[in-house]
């Protein structure tokens, strides 16, 4: 199974620029556009959270019809920028699969696929931070318990530990120790995978790995020091893909180019190109 991550796509209204510089929508068609082109074709697409910038029902609609034409089926979750009433009337096939009325959080398993997979809401409304909540984290540890046998793989916006870029870490999952409880009783999950960070970040959580999916537009900048200021970088756009094969999950950062290429490394004569 081929797991494309998606993730702080930002969407706005057609002319309107993310922080004044970033046409996120013109962004989010390259990024469908390559979606369209991988082959093999990944078999779902996550998207952990901000699809839009300013949970507007438009940029929902935007969003829409931005990836329209994908052939696979797109999982969201709500990050800050988004909220759960929003992302609920945008996406009312999710709504569906999700328990609760139309305000409620939007947490909700995948089924259909070799990996099961659990969709969290750790959106907060108004606030730039995540939560899960006493309620949430009860129902993951039932859903995760009636499936022991099944490889699952967990998403939500909010990562659960630090990155080094403060200005983002005090803005992750208020909650984190008691998601690694609950992880941590249960073999079965693969991994968590995140966003909210807009870069490639690895490291490890209640002993799975642990991931946060690069942006397809604008990146937060790699800003180590404890008092760099929040800013972004326009870094090469990117997506993550998770292939699960023989019980392991592989995670690729794949680079939205164009870039030049292929380039052969055998001639037809299986010889190394270029070698003397
Ligand atoms: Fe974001």
């Amino acid at each position: 199974m081929l797991i494309a991550q998606l993730t702080d796509t930002h969407v706005r209204l057609p002319g309107r620029l993310a922080y004044g510089v970033v046409d996120t929508g013109a962004y989010l068609e390259r990024a469908a556009a390559r979606l369209r082109a991988l082959s093999p074709r990944p078999d779902v697409v996550l998207v952990t959270g901000d699809l839009t910038d300013f949970d507007k029902p438009e940029e929902y609609g935007r969003f829409r019809s931005l990836t329209a034409q994908l052939p696979m089926p797109i999982y969201p979750v709500p990050g800050n920028h988004d909220s759960s009433t929003g992302l609920r009337a945008a996406f009312p096939e999710i709504a569906a699969r999700a328990s609760g009325g139309p305000d409620s959080k939007v947490n909700y398993v995948v089924e259909e696929h070799a990996v099961r997979l659990v969709m969290l809401d750790s959106s907060v409304r108004g606030k730039p931070h995540g939560e899960l909540g006493r309620r949430a984290l009860a129902w993951l540890d039932g859903q995760l318990a009636v499936a022991p046998e099944r490889p699952t793989l967990i998403a939500l916006h909010h990562p659960p530990f630090l990155t080094g870029i403060r200005h983002m870490d005090v803005q992750n999952l208020a909650d984190a120790a008691a998601l690694e409880e609950v992880v941590a009783k249960h073999p079965q999950v693969l991994g968590l995978v995140c966003g909210h960070v807009h870069r490639a970040v690895t490291t490890s959580f209640a002993g799975r790995p642990a991931t946060i999916g690069p942006a397809p537009a604008h990146a937060v900048s790699l800003a180590l020091g404890p008092d760099a200021p929040p800013s972004f970088h326009m870094e090469p756009p990117a997506m993550s893909l998770h292939r699960f094969a023989d019980g392991r999950l592989a995670t690729h950062t794949s680079f939205i180019g164009p870039y030049d290429g292929p380039y052969p490394f055998f001639d037809a004569h299986n010889r190394l190109v270029g070698e003397d």
